[in-house]
């Protein structure tokens, strides 16, 4: 199983989720996932190069966005470079469910029809502050993978 983590914005968590997928895996299936972090700090026009091949590639592409309303026009370019057919989804990352922004974000979200995770990852210390750990507690991303998990599933 191939799934692509992708979004033109910088520092939406897309390693981070990469990581934590991974290891939400690894401890579901009890075997080892690998990482590919395809997306260096490249320009722009690389970026879309790239992601158009590990796109193609990907049996479910993760689009992971901010609980900003603003953010969510990248997403939306990103979801719709994803080619016919492929599945994916929005996953909100950094979020705080009590706010404004965050409401906003899945109401504008859920308005346009835009396929969502259930789960949403809360922003935490422990995840920032892990950067280059092995993560310990997985948070909401076991949630995650077992939506896609079940979303390959049901297209099998
Ligand atoms: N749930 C979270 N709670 C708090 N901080 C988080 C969370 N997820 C990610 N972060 C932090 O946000 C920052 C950006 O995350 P990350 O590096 O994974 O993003 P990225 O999309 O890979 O960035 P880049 O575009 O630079 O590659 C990091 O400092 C990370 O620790
Ligand atoms: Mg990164």
């Amino acid at each position: 199983m191939i799934v692509t983590i992708a979004n033109a914005k910088g520092g939406v968590a897309k390693t981070t989720s990469a990581i934590y997928l991974a290891a939400a895996y690894a401890r579901r299936f009890e075997e080892g996932a690998t990482v590919l972090d395809a997306d260096p700090q490249s320009s722009a026009s690389l970026w879309r190069d790239m992601a158009e091949e590990s796109v193609k590639a990907a049996d479910f592409v993760v689009v992971p966005t901010s609980d900003s309303p603003i953010d969510l026009q990248q997403a939306w370019a990103t979801m719709n470079a994803i080619p016919d057919g492929k599945p994916g989804a929005v996953l909100i990352v950094r979020a705080e469910p009590r706010t404004r922004a965050f409401q906003a974000t899945v109401a504008a979200l859920d308005e346009a029809g835009t396929p969502r995770f259930d789960a949403v990852v809360c922003k935490r210390q422990d995840i920032k502050a892990g950067m280059g750990h092995s993560p310990d507690k997985l948070h909401e991303y076991p949630q995650v993978l077992g939506e896609i998990v079940e979303a390959m599933g049901a297209r099998a």
